[in-house]
């Protein structure tokens, strides 16, 4: 297989050939409330994506002060601009904003994130770990696929994914029996992983050696060092590192989201 990095840097490279070549060129918008760590690290690696496939992109940054319905104001202005042919707005939002309200005013033309109901691409992560495992041509069909997750960004819609290419698919949750989770995961040919737990499957699992593993966990460990929700030295054929795993994957599909609805919308 191709590992993460190889297989970003080709696309990101076909992205941008394409991108040169139009004359009005799609554009992403990120809005981000407050400073929270993390966010303002990812923030800034899309907009460093964005520059390395010659998409313009913009930060619209706002105090946590901003209410609701300023917010919200500021999403319509997003979804009138024909200037702007997608948008995201970061989350975490301060908890005096509701989330639902936020991503649901999101215009699905624009919504690159793909979090709306009636979004018209699939949500990054998900997208991004079908589009590299499609890249390295794995077989889906029959195939038993578990994904441990059902939150409506990951794990819900991976497992959706799967099932359209005639995967097996199990969705394990936190109300699953530890029994059935080893019994489903030893089974697996392929493993989505996106609980937010430290050592979601570890070294005890006898996991198939020919299994696939995509971790979308970002911990911190013991040693203050980032790690999945995976054991990352599991004896199978192939496991996403974390970092610079479907972290890569799920910038890359927030791209390639971007160019889906520019087609779909502008030309
Ligand atoms: N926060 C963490 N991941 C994401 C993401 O993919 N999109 C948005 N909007 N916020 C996030």
């Amino acid at each position: 297989m191709k590992t993460i990095k190889e297989y970003v840097a080709i696309r990101k490279a076909e992205i941008k050939a394409e991108v040169d070549q139009l004359e009005n060129k799609p554009k992403l918008v990120i809005i981000q409330v407050g400073n929270v760590e993390a966010s303002n690290r990812y923030v800034k690696n899309k907009l460093k994506d964005c520059a390395e496939c010659g998409v313009p992109a913009e930060l619209l940054h706002f105090e946590e002060t901003i209410t609701e319905a300023e917010l919200l104001a500021e999403i319509d202005k997003l979804n009138k601009d024909i200037s702007v042919t997608g948008f995201i707005v970061q989350l975490p939002l301060p908890k005096a904003i509701r989330e639902e309200a936020v991503i649901e005013a999101v215009d699905p033309k624009k919504d690159v994130d793909g979090f709306s109901k009636l979004a018209k691409v699939n949500p990054g992560t998900p997208q991004g770990i079908i589009d590299f495992l499609e890249f390295n041509d794995v077989e889906f069909k029959d195939k038993n696929a578990v994904v441990i997750g059902r939150s409506n960004i990951v794990g819900k819609p991976a497992s959706r994914l799967l099932l359209e290419r005639h995967c097996n698919v199990t969705t394990l949750h936190s109300r699953t029996s530890e029994a059935n989770k080893r019994l489903f995961v030893e089974n697996a040919d392929i493993i989505v992983v996106a609980t937010g737990y430290r050592n979601t499957i570890d070294a005890s699992y006898k996991v198939k050696p020919t299994c696939i593993i995509c971790d979308v966990g970002i911990n911190i460990n013991e040693f203050g060092k980032v790690c999945g929700d995976v054991e990352q030295e599991l004896p199978v054929l192939f496991k996403t590192p974390v970092p610079g795993g479907c972290g890569l994957l799920t910038r890359l599909a927030l791209i390639n989201n971007l160019l889906k609805l520019y087609k779909l919308n502008y030309k």
